[in-house]
């Protein structure tokens, strides 16, 4: 099953997509987290995103599709994926289109996660990840269970990211609006979209992906 996470910053992408590959098998893949490995590791992709990242800009289509369709090719995503932030134009969606007819694979559903825009600012501003195995944490919707150790691996060594301001988050809002929200009516054009709302608990989100995922099977 191939599907995509369609949202806002903050709307809950990353968060449901670890939860979906734990329970499904399911693969996600995030251009975010691509992007900041290239970024760290200073590649060459790397040296080009930066900038762009950190004014909340996107990058330009060509990198993104071209780290999209070398990632689908590993093996690992031959029983299903999770597009976690990709595609976020429509060039990157008419692109992923013609990707996948080539790789004799298809879509299975666009999931969109409807959250309210002051929601967006309090979980994004609120963020911070483990810096070992990348499990996601909030300053009040999310804390460890013991304090400064990551539930899922045990380390002590959190992270936040340098986007995750108010100002750096009006940008990536504006470009949301701007490049990817015209996605939600080329999906519901193509009969492929699923809206939910991205506004419950963590695990009333789960539940409600969790049933479009069985509709689906
Ligand atoms: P990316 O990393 O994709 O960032 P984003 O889209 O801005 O999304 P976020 O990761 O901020 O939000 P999320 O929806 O994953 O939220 P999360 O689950 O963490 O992209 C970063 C940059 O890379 C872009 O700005 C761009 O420059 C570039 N880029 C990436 N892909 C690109 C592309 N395809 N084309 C061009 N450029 C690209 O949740 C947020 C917080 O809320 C967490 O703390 C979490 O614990 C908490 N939370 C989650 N769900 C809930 C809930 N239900 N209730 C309460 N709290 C919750
Ligand atoms: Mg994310």
């Amino acid at each position: 099953m191939n599907i995509i996470l369609l949202g806002p910053p903050g709307a809950g992408k990353g968060t449901q997509a670890r939860i979906i590959e734990k329970g499904r098998g399911l693969v996600q893949l995030s251009t975010g987290d691509m992007l900041r490995a290239a970024v760290a590791a200073g590649s060459e992709v790397g040296l080009k995103a930066k900038a762009v990242m950190e004014s909340g800009g996107l990058v330009s289509d060509e990198i993104v599709i071209g780290i999209i369709s070398d990632r689908i090719d590993e093996p690992d995503c031959a029983s299903g994926f999770i597009l976690d932030g990709f595609p976020r134009t429509l060039p990157q969606a008419a692109a992923l289109e013609d990707l996948l007819a080539s790789k004799g694979k298809s879509l299975n559903c666009v999931i969109e996660m409807r959250v309210d825009d002051d929601k967006l600012v309090e979980r994004i501003t609120g963020r911070y990840t483990c810096g070992a195995c990348g499990e996601g944490y909030h300053d009040k919707f999310r804390v460890p269970k013991v304090e400064g150790v990551c539930d899922n691996c045990g380390a002590n060594d959190f992270k936040r990211r340098a986007d995750d301001n108010e100002e750096t988050l009006r940008s990536r809002l504006l470009a949301y609006y701007k490049e990817t929200s015209p996605l939600i009516g080329y999906y519901f054009a193509k009969d492929n979209l699923v809206s939910i709302d991205g506004m419950a608990d963590m695990s009333g989100v789960t539940g409600s992906i969790e049933a479009i995922l069985n509709d689906k099977a």
